[in-house]
């Protein structure tokens, strides 16, 4: 049975969008996940909430405990997980408010646990593949999804994350654009490594909130605008995951 793990990025702590609400704690042995989940029905899927930041939005990207997360996702017995992120746009034609559905990550993360596998147990190795690190079959509900909604998409898009919480420099930025990066996070990895050493189906709803800072006509990314751009496209993120959920309503 279908069961689908949201893990809500700045902007998506409410979950008011479930039928029959419910909420489970759970504790993993990797500690606690960043929230309890909120569960519930979406169009007569079973999903649940996961709060990445905590539901105060307390915890920051380096901070979160995402072994814990994607760990107690399993545990719970979700099949898939749709994950939402707030990104910064590296290309003039992704323009704020613009969602992107993911296809390649670039980890330039530093401080994270980004295994599982922290020892190999009776010679087992553990060397997953990563070349497609999302989802097909989840991204194309989302593209389908994002297509009759009419909304504005990209059907595909590389990210960069980035350690934070601090913004990056121009150089940075640049050079992320030169290495083919199309925006910019910090969140995807090594959450979406995590969900693929566990084989959990993973794909990223990442919404575009600003320039960044290459752009020499505008002002920098400030923390304020990724939150007043996100909260007013927000709505267009919680159509895309209910009318994606309602494809996998059994016939
Ligand atoms: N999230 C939203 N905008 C961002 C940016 N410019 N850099 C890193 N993370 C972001």
């Amino acid at each position: 049975m279908t069961k689908i793990a949201i893990i809500g990025g700045s902007g998506l702590e409410d979950p008011s969008i479930l039928k029959n609400p419910n909420e489970i704690k759970i504790s993993t042995p990797y500690g606690e996940p960043s929230s309890s989940f909120k569960t519930g029905e979406i169009n007569g899927v079973e999903v649940g909430i996961l709060s990445r930041h905590g539901r105060e939005h307390s915890i920051t990207p380096t901070f979160v405990n995402n072994r814990a997360n994607i760990w107690a996702i399993r545990e719970l017995g979700f099949t898939h997980i749709i994950a939402t992120s707030a990104c910064g746009s590296l290309r003039d034609e992704i323009k704020r408010g613009d969602l992107v559905i993911l296809d390649q990550f670039i980890d330039f993360t530093r401080f994270r646990k980004t295994t599982f596998f922290d020892s190999f147990e009776k010679g087992e190795l553990k060397h997953t593949p990563m070349a497609d690190p999302f989802n097909n079959d989840l991204r194309n509900r989302l593209i389908n999804a994002a297509k009759e909604l009419k909304l504005s998409y990209h059907p595909k898009g590389t990210t960069i994350s980035i350690e934070g919480p601090r913004f990056s420099t121009r150089a940075e930025s640049k050079m992320f654009r030169m290495w083919g990066a199309d925006v910019i996070n910090m969140s995807v990895a090594p959450e979406c490594i995590l969900a693929n050493e566990l084989e959990i189906p993973y794909a990223t709803i990442a919404l575009s909130t600003d320039y960044d800072c290459w752009k020499t006509d505008e002002a920098p990314v400030t923390w304020e605008e990724v939150l007043k751009v996100f909260n007013q496209n927000v709505k267009n993120v919680i159509s895309l995951i209910t009318k994606t959920i309602s494809s996998f309503q059994p016939l």
